[in-house]
């Protein structure tokens, strides 16, 4: 298929492509005793394929804020001996559906496996697995994920921790939030939430001029928004003591931390090779910042029956070759929160991954491609600091969950079997 050929039908309306055409030629044969043409012709249409009219799609989808369905296949993430043509080209259509999702944030983009069908390609390629799923299983699937509902796998807010409604009925009127790291990224925009909800602000970072940056931008939204500012590196006990104190000073109380600022170092070589005092340095900030500001909000969150966001990261549950210091530090994170409901059981604590968000940190660690929107990270701690989710007090919250179905299928179980905390695991 020429770029020339592409047929440009799309109407100024369009809100939905679904990019479902694609070949698979008869498995059996590895691949360099095949046709080699016909090895890219299954790439060019799998791949370029479907680029094309993603291609062409993109202008009218921005405008109706419409969405992408894009037929991949289990095989992307198979290694199918004598399928290399397909697996590859239907694994590489992961990883650009991730740059639709970063380049056109508006857009919401799912890759989907439609499930083994009896289709005539299945038939044709005598594929090894027996065809059990019905063809009607991956329309269905389709329809579920463009309806709005399923808005969390394209990494973006999702209707059970969408913050709207606590804008609208003004569900933090009257609560005081001190949130550390506010002056960019995950932090400022869960302030920016937070004002829009009607709390009182006080937040902390290193410098004045950023703070001022963020106390800006959130009165330019919010003109009557109630905001304090400290200067304090959340390393320093005196700095994170004086923060606390002023927010007391100043609002007379102290309902919710967001405990979010945190540090990453690139994650490029083995640890022996790089700088010991800079490993520790992560430590110290994540760590024992974190701890900093826990310790002097803890009698005040005492008198309020109050709450502790923390920010953490799926790090801490990953063993990510060359970043031991930012995984020791996010993992040892869960181990403290649940310090703070055994030692404090009237206040909550959450450790959160935030979802991986294209901030200042994200992309200075060389992190993964980060696909999901910072609004669903700020999103997440509203919902989890609103007691709808007070049963994941003390443990490990992904915001790349859908909270809802977590409640419904989970609960019960994360209850019983205390799930989502640190444990060792022994052989059975
Ligand atoms: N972005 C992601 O993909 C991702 C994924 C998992 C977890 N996280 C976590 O999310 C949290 C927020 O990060 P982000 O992505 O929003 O990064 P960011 O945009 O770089 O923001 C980091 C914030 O932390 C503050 N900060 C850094 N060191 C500090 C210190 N010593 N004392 C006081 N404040 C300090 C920074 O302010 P100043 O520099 O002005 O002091 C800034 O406000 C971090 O805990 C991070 O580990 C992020």
């Amino acid at each position: 298929m020429s770029g020339q050929e592409v047929p440009v039908a799309l109407r100024a309306e369009s809100d939905i492509l679904v990019a479902n055409a694609g070949k698979l030629r008869p498995l059996g044969t590895p691949f360099a005793a095949n046709d080699p043409v016909g090895w890219w012709d299954v790439v060019e249409v799998n791949l370029r394929g479907v680029y094309n009219f993603v291609h062409f799609s993109i202008p009218e989808l921005q405008k109706s804020k419409g969405q992408i369905v894009i037929t991949s296949s289990a095989g992307a993430h198979l290694r199918i001996a004598t399928g290399s043509d397909y697996s590859v080209s239907k694994f590489a259509l992961g990883r650009f559906a991730e740059f639709v999702a970063l380049e056109y944030p508006d857009i919401k983009v799912f890759t989907v496996h439609p499930g083994i069908v009896a289709t005539a390609m299945n038939a044709e390629a005598g594929v090894p697995i027996p065809a059990e799923d019905a063809v009607a299983l991956p329309a269905a699937t389709m329809l579920y994920l463009t309806s709005g509902k399923a808005d969390y796998l394209s990494g973006r807010v999702y209707p059970t921790v969408d913050p709207k409604v606590h804008y609208t009925s003004q569900t933090y009127k009257g609560k005081v939030v001190l949130i550390t790291g506010a002056s960019r990224g995950i932090g400022l925009e869960t302030a920016l939430q937070y004002a829009r909800s009607g709390a009182s602000l006080s937040l902390a970072s290193r410098k004045q001029e950023t703070l001022d940056d963020s106390k800006n931008a959130i009165l330019k939204e919010v003109p009557n928004a109630q905001v304090l500012t400290s200067v304090a590196d959340v390393k320093n006990v005196e700095k994170a003591e004086a923060a606390v104190k002023a927010t007391i000073a100043h609002f007379g109380k102290l309902d919710i931390l967001v405990a979010n600022a945190g540090k990453v170092r690139p994650m490029d070589k083995p640890f022996a090779a790089k700088d010991p005092v800079g490993w520790w340095d992560i430590l110290e900030v994540n760590i024992r910042g974190v701890y900093n500001f826990v310790h002097f909000a803890i009698p005040e969150l005492q008198k309020t029956k109050g709450q502790v966001a923390i920010i953490s990261s799926a790090a801490a549950q990953w063993r990510l070759p060359t970043a031991s210091e930012y995984c020791v530090s996010k993992f040892a994170l869960g181990r403290f929160a649940e310090f703070v409901t055994l030692e404090y059981p009237d206040i909550k604590v959450y450790t959160i991954h935030p979802g991986v968000v294209a901030t200042a940190m994200n992309i200075e660690s060389g992190a993964p491609p980060a696909e999901d929107a910072v609004a669903l990270s700020a999103a997440t701690v509203l919902y989890l600091t609103s007691g709808k989710a007070d049963y994941l007090s003390g443990r490990y919250v992904s915001a790349t969950w859908d909270l809802g179905e977590v409640e419904r299928d989970w609960k019960e179980k994360i209850i019983q079997q205390n799930g989502l905390v640190n444990k060792l695991s022994i052989p059975n």
